[in-house]
């Protein structure tokens, strides 16, 4: 069967309030053209992230009414903390609000002045968090991952010679080395395992702690199970309890790979840097077995996580956003392929050449997807990067729109709605128009600035 099926029955609908194009285009003017500045009841098909936008399970609902709420030491934390140790039996596990938290807790304790942390490439606020300590965050994924139409299997992999390199010419300035899986500055590329493993003894032979940032570390493993030579008849979860047995520590973000709406860890092996890290917990998120959650967020994350390795439904989360990468495809959209795993990201300054980058090409068409049918997307290029410290402006090295897909919450019919859309969106590009930002703050310009058409 070719058909793509939700490994799930629907119990509960959350109405969509459809809108029309006169309506959407009187919503982009009041939002001065800026996506984050729509009232969500006015977005149709909301691909603006994959993160806390999960649908939750039955089991998950039905744990949240277990959720005890004590202050310290609730039967929740416990539940989640054995969840855990099944995937990734690490001795220290210290819940966080969300991802960002642990990132903090865990820079703010071992990064600083002089030193330097490498990974294949540190999502946004893994970097903002190590630059704020004023360390400095390297990104050493290999060409192949740079290169958005270079087909290859693990195009999140880091570069072993110059990760071996930098470990060689700063070995005293390194506190720990860190992958992203999956890759999703890169596109959501998975890292292989035969890349972990060379990485784990890169950290052995260099006495270097080996840390993940492991957001999306069950779609990661089921492209190792698809893609790499020996896990074909390996469990999901076999894949996943490997990856972590070669690691020193992870910092989470729940809200992707462990199926709930806000909730994230810390979780090390270290005991000296596990108590600094509980001893910043309690003054910025709570008691270490709470962390910033509720007793309720432990216990869905406990169901979470043991459903989000389920073979049936990564096959589903698999295919399904490849099946929409591949549409795009075929009807001529460049993409970045390989399709990653929770998104989609459209080359927007290749399909629009009519256009600079800074034309924002990649606004102007995430701005056209809404107009046209409601859909929301996310710019990842010059408006996001383009900014500079001293006020100046410079081109992305990409201008992509990233169309993440929110686990177990839009149907098929929904994905070939978006095809449709994008069809004609694609027919009628010479006619996207260039934009131009009338005011933006300091920094972080892409969540308020206001835009218009040149
Ligand atoms: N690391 C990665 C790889 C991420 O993708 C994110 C969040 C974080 C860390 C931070 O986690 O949001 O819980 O604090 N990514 C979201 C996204 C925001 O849309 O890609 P958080």
């Amino acid at each position: 069967m070719k058909t793509i099926i939700e490994p799930f029955r629907i119990k509960s609908v959350e109405p969509i309030r459809m809108t029309t194009v006169a309506q959407r285009e009187r919503y982009l003017k009041q939002a001065n053209y800026n996506l984050f500045s729509l009232k969500s009841d006015n977005v149709l098909i909301d691909l603006l992230t994959d993160s806390g936008t999960s649908a939750m399970s039955t089991k998950q609902w039905a744990a949240i009414q277990l959720g005890d709420e004590s202050y310290a030491g609730s039967p929740s934390f416990y539940r989640f903390e054995q969840a855990l140790k099944e995937l990734a039996p690490f001795k220290h596990i210290i819940p966080t609000h969300q991802g960002r938290a642990a990132e903090k807790i865990l820079f703010s304790i071992i990064a600083g002045p002089g030193k330097i942390i490498p990974n294949n490439t540190h999502f946004d606020t893994t970097r903002a968090n190590i630059e704020s300590t004023s360390c400095q965050a390297i990104d050493l994924v290999t060409e192949q991952g740079l290169d958005p139409q270079f087909i290859a299997p693990f195009k999140g992999d880091i570069d072993l010679i110059k990760l071996r390199q930098l470990l060689v010419d700063r070995h005293q300035d390194i506190p720990i080395v860190m992958l992203t899986i999956t890759n999703n500055s890169g596109g959501g590329q998975p890292v292989s395992m035969a890349n972990i493993k060379a990485v784990k003894a890169l950290c052995v032979e260099f006495n270097k702690p080996f840390f993940l940032d492991a957001c999306r570390f069950a779609e990661n493993a089921y492209f190792i199970k698809l893609r790499e030579a020996g896990y074909q008849d390996k469990s999901p979860k076999e894949i996943v309890q490997e990856i972590f047995s070669y690691v020193d520590g992870m910092t989470m973000s729940a809200k992707k790979d462990a199926l709930v709406n806000m909730g994230g860890w810390l979780a090390l092996n270290d005991d000296d840097l596990a108590m600094k890290a509980r001893n910043v917990l309690i003054l910025t998120e709570g008691f270490p077995t709470y962390g910033g959650l509720s007793g309720r967020d432990l216990d869905a994350m406990a169901v979470g996580l043991t459903e989000v390795v389920e073979p049936d439904y990564l096959h589903y989360r698999i295919t399904s956003t490849a099946y929409l990468g591949n549409a795009l495809n075929k009807i001529g959209i460049p993409i970045v392929k390989p399709v990653g795993g929770h998104a989609v990201y459209i080359d927007a300054r290749a399909m629009l050449p009519h256009l600079a980058p800074l034309d924002y090409p990649g606004q102007a068409l995430a701005v056209e997807m809404y107009r046209l049918g409601g859909i929301r997307a996310c710019e990842i290029g010059t408006v996001m990067f383009g900014q500079q410290p001293d006020g100046s402006e410079q081109p992305a090295a990409m201008d992509l729109v990233r169309l993440a897909i929110p686990r177990r919450v839009y149907t098929q019919s929904h994905i070939d709605y978006c095809i449709e859309c994008l069809t004609e969106v694609y027919a009628n590009k010479d006619k996207i128009k260039a934009m131009k930002i009338d005011w933006q703050p300091p920094m972080l310009r892409h969540f308020t600035a206001h835009f218009s058409f040149k």
